[in-house]
């Protein structure tokens, strides 16, 4: 099964959501299963967006066995991890760079951001979600906040976050999984 078939795979077995359908629709007319997770650090390939977002769904599913109380479902789970980096869908174009190697100058492919949508980040993704499945409150503030102490907003002051924290234990649960995947699972190609 190649990694297009397993997230379609996870989708369908977990999420019974009305909406799934055109949202998985859409995700096939985009470059989601194409696209790279980052320009220069984790993921850094094409389908690289497709790997982070079922390594995110296996973390949180682990982590959620440990420190889970219970309260959240395996549907709001697969939710929250398959889709937080829908914002970087049709988000990145391939370019080029020029590098020396061996002493000369050579143009080396590149993926590179072409926002087209600036939306933020989290927010992005909790936007484009609901144009097609209704999203739980702990849903929403786990996809909004899945940067934690990375967000834009955080940085610039924002107390958002640890309310949002408070309020569900997704959301720290979440960036955790996002953290340990980028981090420690994916690759970055040089
Ligand atoms: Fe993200
Ligand atoms: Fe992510």
């Amino acid at each position: 099964m190649n990694l297009k078939e397993k997230f379609i795979s996870i989708c369908k077995q977990e999420i019974h959501r009305e909406g799934l359908d055109e949202l998985l629709a859409w995700l096939e007319k985009s470059d989601f299963y194409d696209a790279p997770a980052s320009t220069r650090f984790h993921g850094n390939y094409a389908g690289g967006l497709c790997e982070h977002s079922i390594n995110v769904f296996e973390q949180l599913v682990k982590l959620y066995e440990i420190y889970g109380d219970g309260s959240i479902s395996r549907e709001s789970l697969a939710i929250a991890s398959l889709f937080h980096d829908v914002c970087k869908i049709n988000y990145y174009k391939q370019g080029t760079r020029n590098v020396k190697e061996d002493g000369m100058w050579v143009a080396k492919a590149v993926w590179e951001v072409d926002e087209k949508v600036p939306l933020g980040h989290g927010e992005k993704s909790c936007i484009i979600l609901q144009w097609y499945i209704k999203l739980t409150m702990d849903e929403l503030l786990a996809i909004r906040w899945h940067m934690s102490g990375f967000d834009a907003a955080v940085k610039g002051g924002d107390y958002g976050l640890s309310k949002a924290q408070d309020m569900s234990k997704l959301v720290t649960l979440l960036s955790v999984a996002d953290i340990i995947s980028s981090n420690l699972l994916e690759e970055t190609r040089k």
